[in-house]
């Protein structure tokens, strides 16, 4: 019994029920599956807004969906996600409501946290981001000296850097092309050194992103950035207010920075970090697309919401996910996610969902305050297709590990792509196409040999097939489906969370590093003895010392 006076989750009878048939279905094979009904290629999908769904190439079967679906029941996943949507405080260790949705809720819906709507505020930043986004983009905002601003250089880390640099790369063609946008997150000097070199300060806009203000890289970069530019343009403290903006929830401390207020753009502590692109810390990004691509992107995150919150179990696509990802996670032992991308602008799409999953649900203390004795979130991984088929496809075909896979493909290339390189996008999506067809059928030994091939080559030349995949195609790639993208992917670690009984929505674990990063820092620098240093730490300080000549 959990301490909240639940079942544990892996006593319950649902949980027990997919152990057995896990067991029954042995080593199910897909050639099998699709042998016994021919319609799955076309039965097993689903459709959301643009995004055609087919999971056909799983490991299931209707019975085991059924399972799933009863997990899924039996830990309310769908009483927890009204409760979200209510704005209920379902962070319980952080005690806030957890609300990303309202940022992209209807200007007349009403969303209440302490019994406030919170949806009028949501739209007023909104506008009032719109506002200083066509003020950049058209010139009339100038800089110190009265020059345009030209380059927009981005200071956040985590959910203040990935979510606006992922969406400005898959955005790249709705970006006005003369304006250049860059993300610095590293506290590494090399990372602001790189994006500020080749500058004109006197053209440049900083935009200062964090949701607490107190994060040490942020407010390191922001404090280099503001001495590189005040010695560029030998200029005094009055120049930062026509070069700096900060997209925060501590007023305070952004005013501490030097920042006026009038240029800071609010956003509010139920908006967790790694579920703020589509708050104030998008404004970069609204920046570099303007103002209506970055509200059709806000529709595209509310088309997907509706269906979460709507649709029923059988068709909910987020929820299908996620209990998919629990059936190869809790039932099937594999330890990683793998999100593949077949198309170049998605370059980022995937460290993006690192942060959003792993941060999420890395956990192993549940809601009740109790260690669980059951799997939680996968490690996440991918990066674009093709690229990856010529590096680590070798391991998903042949390897020893069982990684699920999803693969994300789009039938138009890029409007702006000249005819020549359109004619490409036919081979990236064979590409696209034979990957999961291999993964799910293989070869078999008798193909091989049928193929000539010599006797002691046929294992290695023998695919073994079963891998599962999910593939998720849409028409094209727009603000809106981007925005459909990440709404599916939050829901659907949303509702893994729910069924580990896990809160997603804080981030306990990355704590201790920072504290003792800032113990260690002297000891660097100074020499200073930090107590209970232990012995490997502290031999590598005195090694690193000696490398620098202190
Ligand atoms: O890494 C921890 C974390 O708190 C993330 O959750 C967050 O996105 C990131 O740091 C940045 O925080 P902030 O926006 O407050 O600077």
């Amino acid at each position: 019994m959990n301490a909240d006076g639940r079942t544990r989750l892996n006593q319950t009878p649902e949980w027990t029920a997919l152990a057995k048939h896990r067991e029954e279905l042995g080593e199910v094979r897909l050639r099998e599956l699709f042998a016994a009904d021919p319609g799955r290629g076309t039965g097993y999908t689903l459709q959301v807004g643009d995004l055609h769904i087919d999971y056909s190439k799983h490991l299931v079967t209707d019975e085991t969906l059924r399972l799933l679906r009863e997990l899924a029941a039996a830990t309310d996943v769908f009483g927890l996600r009204n409760a979200m949507f209510r704005g209920e405080k379902i962070n319980t260790t952080e005690d806030r409501a957890v609300l990303h949705t309202a940022l992209r809720a209807a200007p007349d819906a009403v969303v209440e946290v302490d019994g406030e709507n919170v949806v009028p505020g949501v739209h007023a930043v909104l506008d009032k981001m719109a506002g200083f986004a066509d003020r950049v983009r058209s010139g009339e905002w100038t800089g110190h000296t009265g020059r345009r601003i030209r380059n927009v250089v981005n200071i956040g880390i985590g959910g203040s850097d990935l979510g606006p640099a992922m969406a400005y790369e898959v955005l790249r063609a709705y970006t006005d092309r003369d304006l250049t946008v860059r993300f610095v997150s590293n506290v590494d000097g090399a990372d602001l050194h790189e994006a500020t070199r080749d500058l004109d300060a006197a053209e440049t806009l900083f935009v200062i992103a964090s949701k607490t203000f107190t994060t040490i890289e942020t407010i390191t970069n922001a404090t280099s950035a503001r001495e590189w530019l005040l010695d560029e343009l030998k200029a005094g403290q009055e120049a930062v207010a026509k070069h700096f903006v900060a997209l925060s929830t501590n007023a305070g401390k952004v005013a501490d920075f030097g920042i006026d207020t009038a240029n800071m753009f609010e956003f509010w502590d139920w908006v967790g970090g790694r579920y703020s692109y589509d708050s104030a810390i998008g404004l970069s990004l609204m920046i570099a697309i303007g103002p209506d691509r970055f509200r059709e992107m806000l529709d595209g995150f509310r088309i997907v919401d509706e269906h979460f919150r709507t649709a029923p179990a059988e068709s909910n696509v987020p929820l299908l996910l996620g209990l998919l990802g629990i059936w190869y996670g809790n039932f099937h032992d594999a330890q990683s996610h793998a999100v593949l991308p077949y198309s170049h602008y998605l370059s980022k799409f995937t460290a993006y969902l690192q942060q959003l999953d792993m941060e999420s649900n890395g956990k192993y203390v549940g809601r009740d305050g109790r260690a669980v004795d059951w799997q939680t979130g996968p490690v996440v991984w991918g990066t674009p297709g093709t690229n990856g088929q010529h590096a680590y496809y070798q391991l998903i075909h042949q390897g020893t590990k069982l990684i699920p896979a999803d693969f994300i493909g789009f039938a138009e290339p890029v409007a702006e792509l000249s005819e020549g390189l359109k004619a490409q996008h036919d081979l990236l999506m064979a590409n696209f196409f034979a990957q999961t067809q291999a993964l799910a059928f293989g070869k078999t030994p008798d193909e091989v040999r049928a193929e000539g091939v010599p006797e002691e080559l046929v294992a290695h030349k023998t695919f073994l097939g079963n891998h599962p995949t999910t593939t998720i195609l849409a028409k094209e790639l727009t603000p809106s489906v981007l925005g459909q993208l990440v709404a599916l992917y939050e829901h659907k670690v949303f509702v893994q969370g729910a069924v580990w009984n896990i809160d997603s929505f804080d981030q306990w674990g990355v704590e201790l590093g920072k504290v003792l990063a800032k113990r260690v820092e002297p000891a660097l620098t100074e020499g200073a003895e930090v107590p209970g240093l232990d012995g490997s730490t502290r031999a590598l300080v005195a090694k690193y010392r000696e490398l620098r000549g202190r």
